[in-house]
């Protein structure tokens, strides 16, 4: 009795293992206990204030602190992020949508083996898609938490609805912005935009705004009391100061090269200053909230958008 009792245990046991590992192994994405990537949105109110530039360039930060990186280039205006990986992706997510391909074939290498995915235009109307397609999509994107960290979403500038519709559905928001004074004015009407919207959701936003083309670290500190003075008196968004980035000819010259200059040139102040930030990210705790979604939710709520 005893002796079956303990063989009907083991094969509990078994069981419960066989389970355990095909979820660890489930490519799907319907695993609940895999961890999410951690995602990071790039935006800014204005185009060409370095929006770009830091995806990049804290994307390799992270990938030198040993994480893994996928950048998703969702500013279909003007793809950037290609031309500054000195690399032409020859597949984009609109492959994936509409051709039916696998979202690894899509990832383009860069370099440090960071992966690179073009949104295309596949991502341009996804509200209009199918359920068939979005599902998809939805099951492809969400494979990106099993083979990477951390993905940094650069979104386009501005405030069309686009770009909204990736700030709400996203986890931790990293807004640039630089002292010319139309800068400034397009991030408070980014924030304003975002502030209106019924679906934002505020209590579990994370804001964090950076600080670019400063001439000291004090102008780049003034210039977020500026910005959060303004939206404090008119908004309720919840905000924070992330760091500083240097106007550099380094950088201007990595550009130049097609690379980022986090590679281009290591010691250069921006740099610095790109590292210090992916320092500061990684050592903010990773709470449930950030945690609990995934690029997969992600999607699935911006496609959800009518
Ligand atoms: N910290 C900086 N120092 C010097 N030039 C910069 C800096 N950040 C951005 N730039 C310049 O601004 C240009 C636009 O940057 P980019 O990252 O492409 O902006 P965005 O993606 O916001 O349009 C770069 O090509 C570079 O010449
Ligand atoms: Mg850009």
């Amino acid at each position: 009795m005893t002796d079956e009792g303990d063989t009907n245990l083991d094969q509990a046991e078994k069981l419960r293992n066989i389970i355990k590992k095909s979820q660890v192994t489930d490519s799907s994405g319907t695993n609940q206990e895999k961890k999410h990537a951690r995602i990071f949105t790039v935006t800014s109110g204005k185009g060409g204030v370095g929006k770009s530039n830091t995806a990049i360039n804290l994307a390799v930060q992270f990938r030198k602190l040993g994480k893994r990186v996928i950048i998703l280039d969702a500013d279909f205006g003007l793809a950037n992020i290609e031309v500054m990986f000195g690399a032409i992706p020859k597949f984009s997510l609109a492959d994936v949508v509409y051709k039916g391909m696998d979202i690894t074939e899509v990832i383009t290498n860069g370099p440090m083996d960071i992966g690179f995915i073009s949104g295309g235009s596949g991502v341009v109307g996804m509200s209009n898609l199918s359920q068939e397609k979005i599902n998809f999509l939805i099951a492809n994107v969400t494979k990106l938490d099993d083979l990477a960290d951390i993905i940094v979403i650069d979104t386009g500038a501005g405030i069309s609805d686009r770009v909204i519709d990736f700030l709400i559905a996203s986890e931790e928001i990293l807004l640039v912005t630089t002292p010319e004074p139309t800068s400034i004015t397009d991030s408070y009407s980014l924030l304003k935009a975002l502030d209106r919207n019924s679906q934002f959701r505020r209590d579990e936003a994370n804001l964090r705004v950076i600080t670019n083309k400063v001439l000291s670290t004090d102008e780049g500190r003034q210039l977020y009391h500026k910005l959060y003075t303004v939206t404090s008196q008119y908004l309720n968004m919840p905000m924070s100061f992330l760091g500083v980035v240097p106007q550099d000819p380094a950088l201007k010259n990595a550009v130049m090269q097609q690379s980022p200059v986090s590679l281009e040139s290591p010691n250069a102040r921006s740099t610095r200053a790109y590292k210090d930030i992916a320092d500061t990210l990684l050592k903010i705790p990773h709470t449930d909230k950030i945690y609990k979604r995934g690029i997969g939710a992600l999607i699935e709520q911006i496609t959800s958008f009518a």
